[in-house]
């Protein structure tokens, strides 16, 4: 049902489903620091309703100023969510010593099918010795790519010193013998000589002016031999979640992988030595 609503002197033309949303994300970043609970809840609500919006569902809800003017915000308090939700899992896992424990997690699914579209999509480069930046308290995504890839090596950076030592604990728990995690700010480092293929995580800057930082340090200190690949939201992935501008890439050879099944997210893979085609 479309419905006329005044927002600051002009008035809009908009769908419940896009005013739901722009209402989520606008009680996220005026609650965010006082109810976790409420926060679950909303993001819960949120999510479900991402996979259902077009295209232009998508531009309206970005171009609506209640959101726009908030987007940064929000995609920091979303990044600060998926930040606790995961050492809360983490911590369940250390607690229970199972493997099995991990099987709560909400984005579970979600994961699962990303990671294997990313498994796939990358296979083609064989790549031996990997670093994973922004790899979090439960590395879920390196473990699976470990176990696609047996003999891979991959070096886990997190920023949080509580998000390694959980991690650290989890990759014993899931038995991943060729997972290492360090603790770095992603930004700090700038030797990628020994590595065959660098993910840099989705939340590894997350405003604008951080994610330039991020993509220009990588594009610059990773050598061209080496796979170079960035996590991007895309499509209403981007309401949630920071994107990589493409603009940032010009001049050096891209691809953003279409069609991710899993519709948020997918990667951007750099390839200067041609390996991979
Ligand atoms: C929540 S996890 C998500 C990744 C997920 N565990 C996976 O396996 O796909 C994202 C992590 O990135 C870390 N992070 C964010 N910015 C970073 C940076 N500049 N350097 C290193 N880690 C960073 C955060 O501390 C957080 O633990």
């Amino acid at each position: 049902m479309e419905r006329r609503i005044p927002v600051q002197s002009r008035t809009w033309d908009i769908d419940d489903s896009i005013d739901q949303v722009v209402r989520i994300c606008v009680e996220a970043v005026q609650i965010a620091s006082v109810s976790d609970l409420r926060l679950e809840q909303l993001f819960g609500e949120l999510d479900k309703i991402l996979l259902d919006l077009d295209d232009a569902q998508i531009g309206a809800v970005r171009q609506d100023p209640r959101y726009s003017s908030i987007r940064e915000r929000f995609h920091l308090i979303r990044a600060e969510y998926e930040y606790r939700r995961e050492m809360a899992v983490a911590q369940t896992i250390a607690d229970a010593g199972r493997e099995a424990a991990a099987d709560q997690f909400r984005s579970a699914d979600w994961y699962e099918i990303a990671q294997a579209f990313e498994v796939r999509s990358l296979a083609p480069y064989r790549c031996r010795r990997m670093i994973w930046l922004g790899a979090g308290p439960f590395p879920t995504s390196a473990i699976y790519f470990a176990r696609a890839n047996p003999g891979l090596s991959i070096v886990c950076v997190d920023c949080d010193a509580e998000a390694c030592r959980l991690a650290k604990e989890v990759v014993r728990i899931f038995d991943c013998p060729t997972l290492e995690v360090v603790h770095a700010d992603a930004l700090d480092l700038s030797d990628f000589s020994y590595y065959d293929g660098v993910m840099v995580g989705l939340v590894v800057g997350v405003t604008d002016a951080d994610k330039m930082r991020v993509v220009e340090h990588y594009t610059r200190h990773v050598p061209p031999e080496t796979l170079l690949v960035f996590r991007t939201a895309v499509s209403s992935g981007t309401i949630i979640w920071p994107s990589v501008d493409l603009c940032l890439l010009d001049g050096v050879p891209h691809r953003l992988l279409p069609d991710p099944p899993q519709k948020l997210y997918s990667l951007i893979v750099v390839d200067r030595s041609g390996s991979g085609s």
